[in-house]
């Protein structure tokens, strides 16, 4: 994608880079600069200076210096369009959308054939199992008590012998080799041309987050060498970033009532914790969780638990996803699945009660990993103890937050019992020799910034969901009477929305009405209901479909009957009051510069606003 000079001026203006930077540097002003420890070479003293008149960076240890765009870009591994994405975002701006070229149509043919290629071969593999060729693969999975109702739901299939029939059910539906081979449901031999890839397997379709077959695993039935075989990688099916499960998962957090995901390592784990009531159940997939997957994650939910295998492989992962998640600000739990391997073992055996139990007991991932490396010390011996004790020093140091920090160190100091203040200094002599930053996890870059503090974040994410469903719930009126926007234009803009697709969503919107109301003849000719300016058409723009859904979302909060003209008006002067007051606290926040200026426009504008009268549209019965 090609952006004009215009274009990544307005962006870049848009983002001081002082504050971006300052989200994952801590800078001290020092005279007209700002410095702080270089995030690019090891160093005790500061010599990475900001400076906000020129909106540069420069290392004066070791020489790297740039843009806001640069920055990202090394920092966080971003492409350029990433971080003009992220950017644009950050600062409310919309970037244009290009037509899409030859290639990028080309590419979208080929996608939605190969969609249908696997929606095709799932279809089979279902008719298949509850065929009376099936009948092995449904008295294994019978055998492994699942109900027909959860095969069903999670379309389990099978693929029976070693001959071509899939390939040849394809190709009598129309679809070329090619295009078979590219699906990845079958592969090409030299000797004997296109044969399926699965065979002698019970089949669990893949799905995206939206419910579309993407891809599949098979597993063997009984001992067979490889247990599970997967599709490969394809145009539609990146392995890196899907979670098995999650296009059920994410619905039991729709209207957020529970607010986390349960992960673990297995097909059969999510299916089994689904029969047994626990539908929020997701995995990886057998290849290790990547940042991607916790920032699909986090997309979602703020809190998982973990209930991966109590063997040592299981006890590996936990230690390290409990740091990729937390770098994507999800807080983690563990879940004790002793005396039983798997949750799938554990929820056949004792049953939903009791996992609920282990559920409510999951412990604290802080004091899982600290619990985990006391198994490599001695704790009678003295030496060891104290290796012991440093170490738990120089992971307490990852806590940025520093009354999380202290928290822990009070804990830590009483369950170990070692003196508070022998281990806070220990703990601050490590943090200024810059220790520490890294302990929870190694390598996993951070993108957004990941709130630090379960309380704090809990009541962050309770005030942000608050607000966006404000927010929500204005759009919504708005779509729903257009001409109340008349009334509020000069009171509301997209910069009071949160930041993200709440504020795309607003901008975009916003833009269409005034287009709209800006012609007072098209009003004439077309009224309010004009085609021209629906939701739809923003929710079109977005090109992700879990963005769309989003946004979707937004625009469908719902609005209690409210059916009096006064307790309309009320209602709809609470909802704009409250998204001005949130948008003045997030400036409060910020302190950006003019910030004093805008407050004191907001404070006047909500003044006006409680004075105003407002009148909608004949309140409808519903
Ligand atoms: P069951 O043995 O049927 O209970 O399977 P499971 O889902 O509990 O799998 P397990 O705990 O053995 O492994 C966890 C996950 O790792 C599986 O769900 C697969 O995604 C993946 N996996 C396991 N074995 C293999 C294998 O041989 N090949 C591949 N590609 N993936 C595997
Ligand atoms: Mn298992």
């Amino acid at each position: 994608m090609y952006y004009s000079d215009e274009i990544r001026n307005q962006v870049i203006s848009a983002n001081d880079i002082v504050d971006v930077i300052g989200q994952y540097v801590e800078l001290k002003r020092s005279g007209s600069q700002y410095m702080g420890l270089c995030p690019f070479h090891s160093e005790h003293t500061p010599s990475f200076s900001v400076s906000r008149t020129k909106q540069v960076y420069h290392c004066f240890g070791c020489g790297e210096s740039g843009n806001v765009i640069t920055f990202l870009k090394k920092y966080n591994n971003m492409t350029y369009q990433e971080a003009m994405e992220y950017l644009a975002s950050r600062a409310g701006i919309v970037l244009p959308k290009e037509e899409a070229s030859p290639e990028q149509k080309e590419r979208n043919k080929k996608r939605d054939i190969l969609f249908s290629i696997n929606k095709d071969t799932a279809t089979y593999y279902y008719r298949l199992l509850r065929s009376p060729k099936g009948q092995k693969g449904m008295a294994y999975l019978k055998g492994r008590a699942l109900s027909d109702k959860t095969m069903n739901q999670f379309g389990l299939g099978y693929a029976d012998g070693g001959n071509s029939d899939l390939v040849r059910y394809l190709q009598e539906k129309g679809y070329s080799s090619k295009d078979i081979l590219d699906s990845g449901v079958a592969v090409f031999r030299e000797k004997d041309g296109l044969k399926d890839k699965f065979w002698n397997r019970v089949m669990y379709p893949i799905m995206d987050a939206s419910g579309r077959v993407i891809a599949f695993g098979g597993r063997v039935m009984g001992d067979g060498i490889p247990k599970y075989l997967n599709s490969p990688e394809t145009l539609i099916f990146e392995k890196k970033k899907n979670l098995y499960g999650l296009n059920i998962a994410r619905n039991t957090v729709r209207n957020k009532d529970k607010d986390y995901f349960i992960l673990c390592e297995g097909y059969m784990d999510v299916i089994s914790q689904h029969q047994a009531g626990f539908p929020m159940a997701i995995a990886s997939l057998g290849t290790s969780f990547t940042v991607e997957q916790a920032q699909v994650i986090r997309r979602y939910v703020t809190h998982v638990f973990l209930a991966y295998d109590s063997d040592g492989a299981g006890v590996r992962a936990a230690m390290r996803n409990i740091g990729i998640l937390r770098d994507a600000g999800v807080s983690a739990r563990v879940i004790d699945l002793r005396p039983y391997k798997d949750p799938d073992e554990f929820c056949k055996n004792l049953g939903t009660e009791e996992y609920q139990k282990r559920i409510d007991n999951a412990e604290n991932s802080f004091y899982y990993q600290i619990r985990q490396i006391e198994g490599n010390y001695r704790l009678d011996d003295p030496e060891s103890r104290t290796a012991f004790y440093h170490e738990i020093a120089k992971r307490l140091c990852g806590f940025d937050d520093e009354m999380e920090r202290e928290n822990y160190i009070s804990a830590m100091a009483q369950k170990y019992g070692i003196q508070r203040d022998v281990l806070s200094r220990e703990v601050a002599g490590y943090k200024e020799a810059g220790i520490g930053r890294q302990s929870f996890s190694e390598g996993p870059v951070r993108i957004t910034p990941a709130p630090q503090n379960p309380t704090a974040q809990k009541k962050a994410s309770s005030i942000e969901k608050a607000k966006l469903r404000n927010e929500g719930l204005l759009l919504t009126w708005i779509s729903d009477d257009p001409d109340v926007y008349l009334q509020i234009r000069d009171y509301i803009g997209p910069e009071d929305f949160s930041e993200g697709l709440a504020r795309e969503a607003a901008q975009d919107y916003f833009k269409m009405l005034e287009e709209h109301y800006g012609d007072p003849l098209k009003v004439e000719a077309e009224g309010t209901k004009a085609p021209g300016f629906t939701p739809a058409i923003v929710i079109g723009s977005f090109e992700d479909e879990d963005e769309q859904k989003d946004v979707a979302d937004i625009f469908n909060t719902r609005i209690k009957g409210l059916t009096t003209q006064p307790e309309r008006e009320k209602a709809f002067k609470d909802v704009v009051l409250s998204v001005k007051r949130a948008s003045m606290e997030n400036i409060k926040a910020s302190n950006a510069t003019g910030a004093l200026g805008k407050i004191a426009k907001i404070k006047k504008q909500m003044e006006e606003i409680q004075r105003m009268h407002i009148t909608f549209k004949a309140a409808e019965e519903s």
